[in-house]
């Protein structure tokens, strides 16, 4: 549906995500950009200046681990270094308010968890965190923040349980997601009445299948994107701009705008 106005749009969006019981909100890197973490696409995107094949696959791992690792300890110290915005704080508070209310993101920075853990919401984190390592041969999960040294093999980070290699607990290109979560992930999708999609450029599969499948299951898709996207143009509302302006005005209560 197209609106008259952008005021039109987002008081449409808003009455929708208040009256539904049950809401999707699924979101990508857009969403942490005004909180300073990169992008991966687009202006200043990180697979600008990086080649994800050399550090974000299982074969870049076994062929150079200190480069991987070492990749991952900066954006692990770039990230602990930012802080939840405006966007995460107002799904963060959404979803403690509003038992129907799943918040599934691609992101491994941990903005949400952090702002989700002050008002008390979970996460369905579709490709892992960055502040968790799993271990390469026993497959051990194990909380993980500290700094990592990559001056060599022998100083990356061990398995306490069997002494083995550790690899970052994310999901690489060519693996495939937790079934679990992605179970659950698109068990919700399914069941809303309302996807709200903000900050990712919808184009890494299975994830993106959250917003399609929701719209197919017949919920109502609002789509927050400083740019165009390949779901732009089946979204039933479409607010282009920062994340962080346009969620609060969404999610928050008040007068409506
Ligand atoms: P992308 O970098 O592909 O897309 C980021 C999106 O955010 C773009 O559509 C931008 O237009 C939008 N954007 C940027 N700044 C914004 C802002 N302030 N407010 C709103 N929107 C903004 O990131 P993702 O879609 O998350 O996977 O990428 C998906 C996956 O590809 C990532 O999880 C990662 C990556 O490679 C793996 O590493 C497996």
């Amino acid at each position: 549906m197209r609106h008259a106005t952008v005021e039109d749009a987002i008081d449409h969006a808003r009455r929708a995500l208040a009256a539904a019981e049950r809401v999707v909100v699924f979101t990508g890197a857009g969403v942490s950009a005004e909180s300073g973490v990169p992008t991966f696409r687009g202006a200043g995107g990180l697979w600008k200046t990086f080649r994800a094949e050399d550090l974000a696959t299982p074969e870049a791992f076994a062929r150079d681990p200190r480069l991987v690792w070492e990749w991952y300890g900066g954006r692990r110290a770039l990230v602990a270094a930012c802080a939840p915005n405006a966007a995460h704080r107002a799904i963060a508070r959404f979803a403690a308010t509003r038992p129907g209310v799943a918040v599934i993101t691609q992101n491994v920075d941990g903005l949400h968890q952090r702002a989700a853990h002050d008002a008390g919401a979970s996460v369905l984190a579709l490709h892992g965190t960055l502040f968790g390592a799993r271990c390469t041969r026993c497959g051990r999960r194990t909380p993980h923040d500290l700094p990592v040294d990559a001056t060599s093999l022998d100083t990356l980070p061990h398995c306490d349980a069997c002494g083995a290699l550790l690899r970052p607990d994310v999901v690489w290109f060519g693996e495939t997601l937790d079934p679990h979560v992605l179970d659950a992930a698109f068990d919700a999708a399914r069941s809303a009445e309302v996807c709200l999609v903000v900050g990712t450029s919808a184009l890494v599969q299975p994830a993106a299948s959250v917003a399609t499948l929701a719209a197919r299951a017949g919920a109502m898709l609002v789509e927050v994107n400083a740019e165009a996207t390949p779901l732009s143009d089946s979204a039933d509302v479409v607010l282009r701009g920062r994340a962080g302006e346009i969620v609060p005005v969404l999610l928050d209560k008040g007068d409506p705008v």
